[in-house]
C-alpha cells in the first residue's frame, strides 16, 4: 500500500515493520477527535485563503461523511496506513480526490496527534468528573440514610474510637472532592491548542491559530511550537489524578472486603454485586471491591509507564510518544469503569447495625473519653493517659469493659472520678462529645452532609 510519505522511498516497508510501527489498532478511537480537529483546520485554511473556500467546503463535507462511517462502524481502518491520521486522510483523498491532499497543509501529524489527545482527554476528564460526582452522591445518600449508625473507628486496624458510619463514608467524599479538583486543574492545561506548531518549528503559511482555538473551544494556543509537539504533561497529570482516584477507590475496596468478611460482618453485599466460587458452594465473594483494588495497580503502572516514556526524550517529537496512548486510554477506561460500578455497589450495600455497634462498644474504645474526663477535672493529659491505661489493664484482669466498672472501681485509680464519669463511657456519649470542627458528633456530621448536599446539587 502506498504511504503518504512514500516520495523519498524506493522500496516497500517490511510487513514486520508495518505491524511493529502501527498505532491504528489502538489510536482508531481518536478518529472523532481527529476529524473534529481537521474540520476546524480546513475551515481556517479556507478563511485564510491558503486553500480555496470551495476546497475547504469539499474537505469538510468529505470529513463529515467519514465521521458518520466511523460512527456507524463502517469505516475500515488499515494497519498498512499506520495510524488514525493517515487512515482518515487517505480515505478523504479516496472520497473527494486530490483536493483532499490539501487538508494536511500547514500541519504535521506531530501537532495533529497532540491535538487529538487533548480533545480526547478534555471529553474523558469531563465524563470522569461526573462519575466521581455520582459516586460522591451515592456515598452521601448512604451517609444521610444511616446517620446514627455507630461503628468502631480504627487506627492500625485496631479499634480506636467510636465514629458514625456516616463520618467514615464522608471521608471518602472528601478524598473524591480533591480528586475532582485535581482533574479540574488538569483540564486547564489540557485545554490549550497545539495545532499550528507544524512538525516542530511552526509554518511559513499564514495560518490563524486563534480562529482554530476558538472553533474548538480551547482557552488559548500553545506558545512554543517545540514544546507543543513534544509535551505530554497534560496527559501525565491526568493519569496521575486518575491513579489517585483509583488509589482512593482501592482503599474503599479494601474496607468493603474487610467489612464483608465473616470476621467483621459489618456489611452484606446484594447478590447482584458479589460472585461465587466454582468449588466452594458456600462462598459469596466481594470480587468487585477486589478487582477495583487490583486495577488500582494498573493505574499506578500506567503512570510509571508514561513517566518512563517521557524521561529521556530530546526535543521535539519522537516516535516513543506513540507509546503514550495505551497507558492513557487504559487509565481512563479503568477509572471510569471502576467509578461507576463502585457507585452502584455502594448504593446497594446493606449495613449491619448491631454488629457495628457491638464492635464499637467493646474493646475500650472510649478510653480516650475517660482520659479527657480527667483532663476536664484538672489532671494533666499525660497523667490522665497513664491512669486510664491502668484502668484498662484493671478491666483486662477482671474481664470487664469500661462501662462495666462501678464508680468505686474508678475511684481506686483516681479520686477525681465522680459519678458523672459513668456518663461518658458509652459509644453514643463518646460520639456526642466529639464536637470539634470536623469531628464525628452528630452535629458536625450533619454539617458535613449539608455542605456536600449543597455542593453536589449545584
Ligand atoms: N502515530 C503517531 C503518534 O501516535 C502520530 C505522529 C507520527 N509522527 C511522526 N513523525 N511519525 O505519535
Amino acid at each position: 500500500m502506498k504511504k503518504p510519505w512514500s516520495g523519498r522511498f524506493k522500496g516497500a516497508t517490511a510487513r514486520s515493520v508495518e505491524a511493529f510501527t502501527e498505532s491504528v489498532s489502538f489510536d482508531a478511537r481518536l478518529a472523532p477527535y481527529d476529524i473534529q480537529g481537521s474540520i476546524a483546520h480546513a475551515r481556517m485554511l479556507g478563511q485564510q485563503g491558503i486553500i480555496r473556500k470551495s476546497e475547504a467546503g469539499a474537505i469538510i463535507k468529505g470529513l463529515k461523511e467519514i465521521a458518520s462511517e466511523v460512527g456507524s462502524g463502517k469505516f475500515k481502518f488499515k494497519e498498512a496506513l499506520e495510524d488514525v491520521h493517515m487512515n482518515i486522510e487517505s480515505a478523504l483523498i479516496k472520497k473527494i480526490g486530490p483536493v483532499g491532499g490539501k487538508l494536511h497543509t500547514a500541519r504535521s501529524r506531530n501537532d495533529q496527534v497532540a491535538l487529538d489527545l487533548r480533545l480526547y482527554l478534555r471529553d474523558e476528564v469531563a465524563q470522569t468528573i461526573s462519575l466521581v460526582r455520582s459516586l460522591q452522591k451515592s456515598l452521601l445518600k448512604q451517609a444521610e440514610k444511616h446517620l446514627g449508625l455507630i461503628m468502631p473507628g480504627y487506627t492500625h486496624l485496631q479499634r480506636a474510637q467510636p465514629v458514625l458510619l456516616s463520618h467514615h463514608l464522608l471521608a471518602y467524599v472528601e478524598m473524591l472532592e480533591r480528586d475532582v479538583a485535581r482533574l479540574q486543574d488538569a483540564q486547564k492545561r489540557i485545554n490549550v491548542l497545539p495545532l499550528g506548531s507544524g512538525a516542530l518549528a511552526g509554518t511559513s503559511l499564514p495560518i490563524d491559530r486563534k480562529a482554530v482555538a476558538r472553533e474548538l473551544g480551547f482557552d488559548s494556543v500553545a506558545l512554543n511550537s517545540m514544546d507543543a509537539v513534544s509535551d505530554r504533561d497534560f496527559a501525565l497529570e491526568t493519569v496521575f489524578a486518575l491513579a489517585l482516584v483509583m488509589t482512593h477507590l482501592s482503599r474503599l475496596g479494601e474496607e468493603i472486603v474487610l467489612w464483608a468478611s465473616e470476621e467483621f460482618s459489618f456489611i452484606s453485599l446484594p447478590d447482584a454485586y458479589a460472585t461465587g466460587s466454582s468449588i466452594m458452594p458456600q462462598k459469596k465473594n466481594p470480587d468487585i471491591a477486589e478487582l477495583v483494588r487490583g486495577k488500582a495497580g494498573r493505574a499506578i503502572g500506567n503512570l510509571m509507564a508514561l513517566l518512563a516514556i517521557m524521561k529521556g526524550l530530546p526535543l521535539a517529537y519522537n516516535r516513543d510518544l506513540q507509546e503514550d496512548k495505551p497507558p492513557v486510554f487504559d487509565s481512563v477506561d479503568t477509572a471510569k469503569a471502576s467509578l461507576s460500578v463502585i457507585a452502584e455497589m455502594m448504593s446497594k450495600v446493606r449495613f449491619n447495625k448491631s454488629r457495628m455497634y457491638e464492635a464499637a462498644a467493646k474493646g475500650f474504645s472510649t478510653a480516650t473519653d475517660v482520659a479527657e474526663y480527667l483532663v476536664r477535672k484538672g489532671m494533666p493529659f499525660r497523667e490522665a493517659h497513664e491512669v486510664t491505661g491502668r484502668i484498662v489493664a484493671f478491666c483486662l484482669k477482671k474481664e470487664k469493659e469500661l462501662h462495666g466498672l462501678s464508680i468505686s472501681q474508678f475511684r481506686l485509680h483516681s479520686k477525681l472520678f465522680r459519678k458523672d464519669v459513668l456518663g461518658c463511657l458509652s459509644a453514643e456519649d463518646s460520639i456526642g462529645s466529639r464536637d470539634s470542627e470536623g469531628g464525628t458528633s452528630f452535629k458536625q456530621v450533619r454539617k458535613q452532609i449539608a455542605r456536600h448536599k449543597r455542593r453536589l446539587s449545584r
